[in-house]
């Protein structure tokens, strides 16, 4: 366990030396009733997914590859503070581990110096009106060097490794990262979204720029002017009109 002291965040780890994902993991040892809190951590995915069915790059030894059970008594649409929990969740604990500063790009990637650092996947078992598991898949690239990245992610992936000069305990920020998030967890099941979003505006970037979101639609330009108490993306175009933007891949611009 780590040396853990949660309450129920990682009472029950799963740690396997390699997977396919450990999303699907999750999924199955969700639909068996696994508690709240649960979480599986793999060494190494072979076919590590990110959202709109990208791959995720999930070498050896080198990250935090793992996905964590909640079974949070809300209604589904409000499912999306979930991830700006997590996000928050891990930019604490990197800032606590490295002094690195990272910055929260909407609505899951976490960057520094610009560069990707963490993305985070967050998929719902629901019914109409009741979540019955929201499963959080969180990526985070530690100890990757440079040149072990494709090329084709070389010039927008990085790593805390290359971020901070240092080879860093991946051990250490997994029990980091449970600890931070289960206290934003408690804070928000207890006093509600609000606190959250206080903290998740401090360390984003595009809130105030000037953005394009694409999203399955099209693409909306304009203000990005906060995020909704669900968790939602406000963007104000030229003519005045604001939009609510649920999902899309975003660009400053
Ligand atoms: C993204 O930025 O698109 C999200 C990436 C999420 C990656 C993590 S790694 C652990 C978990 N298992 C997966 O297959 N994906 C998530």
């Amino acid at each position: 366990r780590l040396g853990l002291s949660t309450k129920f965040l990682g009472t029950q780890i799963h740690y396997e030396e390699s997977v396919g994902s450990t999303q699907k993991i999750a999924h199955h040892l969700a639909n068996e009733d696994a508690p709240e809190g649960t979480v599986i951590i793999a060494e190494e995915q072979l076919s590590g997914r990110g959202r709109m069915d990208r791959k995720w790059h999930s070498p050896k030894y080198t990250g935090v590859w793992m996905s964590v059970i909640l079974r949070p008594n809300i209604p589904p649409p409000k499912a999306p503070q979930l991830t700006l929990i997590t996000a928050v969740a891990v930019v604490q604990a990197i800032e606590e581990l490295t002094g690195l500063s990272p910055q929260i790009k909407w609505p899951n990637d976490i960057l520094i110096n610009g560069k990707k650092v963490t993305g985070i996947l967050t998929e719902l078992q629901a019914d109409a009106d009741r979540i019955i598991s929201i499963i959080i898949g969180i990526g985070i690239n530690v100890n990757q060097q440079i040149e072990d990245y494709p090329d084709e992610i070389k010039n927008i992936a990085t790593s805390l490794s290359i971020e901070s000069g240092k080879k860093l305990q991946r051990a250490e920020l997994v029990k980091l990262l449970l600890h931070k998030f289960e206290n934003l967890y408690l804070l928000y099941l207890e006093k509600g979204f609000y606190p959250i979003k206080l903290l998740w505006e401090s360390c984003a970037i595009s809130i105030g720029k000037t953005i394009t979101a694409r999203t399955i639609t099209g693409s909306i330009h304009g203000k990005a002017l906060g995020i909704t108490e669900d968790g939602v993306l406000m963007i104000e175009d030229e003519a005045g009109k604001v939009h609510h933007v649920y999902s899309a891949d975003i660009e400053l611009s």
